[in-house]
């Protein structure tokens, strides 16, 4: 089972956006996807009760249960497990960056997000190194700021993920009805962002499950190892 984290101690910089999409790009593929859904506001819990079709189930979860219900749906045959967390929750983002094979930390390419990274590397660093990966979200359609939200990040040792999502109302539109982009609208922009992502992150899974786990979390946190 593979196990990511979305976290980002900003608030609205993408985490249930991401969470949904990805988990449903996964089930997609025919894996079996589960989200945890760990905030209070419970945002992806409302996603599910607005959806129609079938998967991913969401459950409302805690962080002191987290490692116990990860183990549960590993007996159950869950393939994609992805655990959704609050903002400024240090408790829950601690307790999923530890259970977590790679946290993805959404980022709008703005100052506000971008100063509340150091907060984030520090819990990443608190539950033993995980290997992260930013995602540049909500990416303007003109401008530099995302190259200089890279640099800043890079400056921070934080591999980016070198797909970004683009500024996009389907990105709203579809989480208001249920879906994840890519279903609401199959050949757009936004669903064509989301799967390269997705394999992205897929092949940055595989790759680390194939290495000793100390191994991986080194090379992760070199800014470089991933994009190449
Ligand atoms: N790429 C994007 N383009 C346009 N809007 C987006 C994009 N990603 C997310 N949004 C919108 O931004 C808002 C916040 O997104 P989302 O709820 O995913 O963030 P979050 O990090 O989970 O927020 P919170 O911290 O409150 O849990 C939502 O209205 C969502 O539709
Ligand atoms: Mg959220």
């Amino acid at each position: 089972m593979y196990t990511i984290a979305l976290i980002a101690q900003k608030g609205g910089t993408g985490k249930t956006t991401l969470a949904v999409s990805l988990a449903v790009a996964a089930g997609q593929v025919g894996l079996k996807a589960l989200i945890f859904d760990l905030d209070p506001q419970a945002t992806a819990c409302n996603w599910k009760d607005r959806r129609k079709g079938d998967g991913p189930v969401v459950i409302d979860a805690q962080p002191s249960r987290l490692a116990a219900a990860l183990e549960k749906a590993e007996e159950n045959g869950v393939d994609f497990a992805v655990i959704d967390t609050p903002a400024r929750s240090e408790q829950s983002a601690l307790a999923a960056a530890k259970v977590a094979d790679l946290v993805l930390i959404p980022c709008r390419p703005q100052a506000y997000d971008l100063e509340t990274i150091p907060n984030t590397k520090e819990i990443l660093a608190l539950a033993g190194h995980t290997p992260a990966l930013a995602i540049l979200n909500a990416v303007p359609a003109f401008g530099d700021r995302h190259e200089q939200a890279r640099a800043f990040l890079n400056r921070l040792q934080i591999p980016v993920c070198p797909v970004m999502l683009g500024n996009r109302a389907v990105f709203g539109d579809s989480g208001a009805v249920g879906l994840a982009a890519q279903e609401y609208d199959q050949r757009g922009k936004g669903a064509a962002e989301i799967l390269q992502v997705y394999k992205y992150i897929l092949s940055v899974l595989v790759q680390q499950k194939s290495k000793p786990k100390k191994e991986h979390h080194e090379q992760q946190s070199r800014p470089g190892h991933i994009a190449g």
